[in-house]
């Protein structure tokens, strides 16, 4: 009978908790409803308080309060974030305070066609400050910290390319100075003692990253990865480097911006046409055209800009060739051409270069430094090795090896590093074998640049 009664009352606390439920829900909708809501009407306000004419204060009174999206079916994104970003194409919102502010590199990039989150991540559908931004449980793409947005350019555009972007440039650098490929491909190019890096933005964090850089151990226990020796500065470019190498690439018209027409890319199509066979810099080249170092003194932006479109035309008679370069290409190369003038650039042109340059070259592009040091220095900890804990450094080569010995010690490697203790951990560091990777000829360049390495004055014969 008890029993009964009891059952009874099920039904009833099935139906009050039904109630208290849907209770919250309703409020958190209401909450949701009432955040983005409470923005749109103050920017009716300050609307309506701008109007001059009584058109205008119509105008401003008809703006209707509704949540706003941005549909990108290219980059398989719906964008809300301007149901409260509402003025972020409009420039007499700059300094406003968020969420009503204009919108900085808004004309290269305007809502309609980018949205938000291909730059600042978050979710897009969302229309509640917190989950939009991101920062909430069981989402994967936080908003990246404002500081590290230059992570996001890399998508569409080259690093080393992009003026706007100078962090992620810096950043490039000190990947490819610090010697991490040694250890770590990216982009197909790398040794393999480390994992691939090509999508590590997508899965750390800033913070993890950054204790990880500073001591490897203490993030990934056991790591055989060497502190690394960064400035505040380069640390945080590494870091914004690393963030921005999420394996995403952009589609279509997105990606056809991938080139901004800089002094960086100037010189890559100076070295890709050969302009070095008729002209020189720093000495080097050819003498059939002028020497190139101030031709800024010389010419004007546009001069050469015109003078590329079409040589004869400037200067008739010219064997220049006509290149049929596009605007933006024109306008790199001239930006190049200025940039020698000012800052006289050490240009590194392959063609020009000799054996140790290419193979110092080499040295630095498969990331020999992460392990032996910038320069073949040394001075890398491999705990418990007989060579004094250390990595050895390549100084002396020359003494102990010939060219082939050396081409082979490269190729093969040497997995079986002598530990100084056997009864201790193995040294965590060992020499890959780089055949297979490294292109035989740059082989020959690199032995070239180990060789050369040997201090001159112990160098009796020479
Ligand atoms: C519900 C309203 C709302 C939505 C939706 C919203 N935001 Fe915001 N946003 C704000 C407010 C309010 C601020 C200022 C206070 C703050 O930082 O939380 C802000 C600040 C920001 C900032 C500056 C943060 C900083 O560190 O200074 C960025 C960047 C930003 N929002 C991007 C976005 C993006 C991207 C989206 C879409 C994914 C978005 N917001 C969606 C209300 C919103
Ligand atoms: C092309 C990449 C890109 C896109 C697309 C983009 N942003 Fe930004 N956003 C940036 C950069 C870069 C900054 C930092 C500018 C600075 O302060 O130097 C920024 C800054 C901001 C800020 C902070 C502004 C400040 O002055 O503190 C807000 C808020 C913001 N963005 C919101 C948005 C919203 C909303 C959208 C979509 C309508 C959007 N962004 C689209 C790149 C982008
Ligand atoms: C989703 C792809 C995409 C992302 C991400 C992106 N851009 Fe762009 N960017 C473009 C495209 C496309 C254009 C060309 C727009 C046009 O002219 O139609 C452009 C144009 C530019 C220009 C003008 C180039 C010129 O001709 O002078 C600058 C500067 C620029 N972007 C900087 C940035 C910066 C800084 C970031 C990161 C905060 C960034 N972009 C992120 C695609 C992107
Ligand atoms: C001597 C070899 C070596 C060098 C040099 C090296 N790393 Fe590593 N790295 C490793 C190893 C081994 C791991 C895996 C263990 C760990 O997480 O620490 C690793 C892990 C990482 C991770 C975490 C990857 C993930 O998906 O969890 C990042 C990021 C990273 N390295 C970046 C770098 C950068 C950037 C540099 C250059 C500044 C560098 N590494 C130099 C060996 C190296
Ligand atoms: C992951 C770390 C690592 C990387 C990256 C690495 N090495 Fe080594 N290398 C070592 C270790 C450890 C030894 C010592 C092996 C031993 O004790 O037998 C070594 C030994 C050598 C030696 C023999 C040195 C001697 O004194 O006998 C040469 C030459 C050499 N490496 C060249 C290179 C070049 C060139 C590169 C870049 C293509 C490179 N290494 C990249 C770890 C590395
Ligand atoms: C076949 C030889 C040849 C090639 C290749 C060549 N040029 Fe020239 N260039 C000349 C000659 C000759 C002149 C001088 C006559 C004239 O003004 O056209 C000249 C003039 C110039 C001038 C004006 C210099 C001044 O002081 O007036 C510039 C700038 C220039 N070239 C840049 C380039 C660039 C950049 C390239 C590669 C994209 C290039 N040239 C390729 C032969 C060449």
């Amino acid at each position: 009978m008890a029993e009964g009664s009891l059952r009874h009352f099920y039904g009833w606390f099935t139906v009050l908790g039904l109630l208290v439920g849907g209770l919250v829900v309703l409020g958190y909708y209401k909450d949701e409803y009432r955040e983005w809501k409470d923005y749109q009407k103050k920017f009716i306000h300050e609307e309506m308080h701008r109007a001059a004419t009584p058109q205008q204060l119509a105008t401003a009174k008809r703006i209707p309060v509704e949540v706003r999206q941005i549909l990108l079916p290219d980059l398989n994104r719906v964008d809300r974030c301007t149901t409260c970003h509402l003025a972020v194409e409009d420039p007499s919102y700059g300094g406003y305070p968020q969420p009503l502010a204009y919108h900085p590199l808004n004309e290269q990039h305007p809502p309609e066609k980018f949205g938000c989150t291909v730059c600042h991540r978050g979710q897009g559908r969302a229309t509640t400050v917190a989950d939009a931004h991101g920062n909430v449980p069981h989402w994967d793409e936080p908003m990246l910290p404002l500081q590290y947005i230059q992570a996001s350019c890399g998508k569409c555009h080259q690093a080393a390319d992009n003026p706007a972007a100078p962090e992620l440039a810096r950043g490039e650098q000190v990947f490819e100075e610090s010697g991490c490929r040694g250890c770590h491909k990216l982009g197909g190019t790398g040794g393999i003692l480390g994992p691939e890096l090509d999508k590590v933005g997508a899965h750390r964090s800033a913070d993890w990253l950054k204790k990880h850089f500073l001591k490897p151990a203490a993030v990934s226990p056991g790591s055989g990865m060497p502190p690394q020796k960064l400035s505040e500065a380069n640390l945080e470019a590494i870091t914004l480097f690393m963030l921005s190498q999420t394996g995403e690439t952009a589609p279509g018209y997105y990606a056809s911006m991938k080139v901004i027409p800089s002094a960086a890319e100037g010189q890559r199509l100076f070295t890709q046409k050969g302009c070095i066979g008729c002209h020189s810099v720093g000495g080097k080249g050819g003498d059939i055209g002028p020497a190139l170092d101030d031709v800024g003194l010389r010419r004007a932006p546009e001069w050469i800009v015109r003078h590329f479109r079409d040589p004869q035309v400037v200067s008739p008679g010219t064997v220049m060739p006509q290149f049929g370069f596009t605007e933006t290409e024109a306008r790199a190369l001239t930006d190049f051409l200025l940039h020698l003038r000012d800052q006289k650039v050490a240009l590194s042109l392959p063609s020009f270069m000799d054996q140790v340059e290419r193979g110092h070259d080499v040295y630095r592009k498969y990331g020999c430094a992460g392990c032996h040091g910038q320069d073949g220095k040394g001075g890398v900890p491999n705990p418990n090795a007989k060579t004094a804990q250390l990595v050895p450094d390549l100084i002396h080569v020359a003494d102990g090896y010939t060219k082939d010995e050396l081409k082979a010690r490269i190729l093969k490697g040497q997995h079986e590093i002598n530990a100084l203790d056997p009864k201790r951990p193995p040294p965590p560091l060992y020499m890959p074998g780089w055949g297979g990777t490294i292109k035989d000829a740059e082989v020959n360049d690199l032995v070239a640049y180990l060789i050369s390495l040997k201090p001159k004055g112990e160098d009796a014969g020479f």
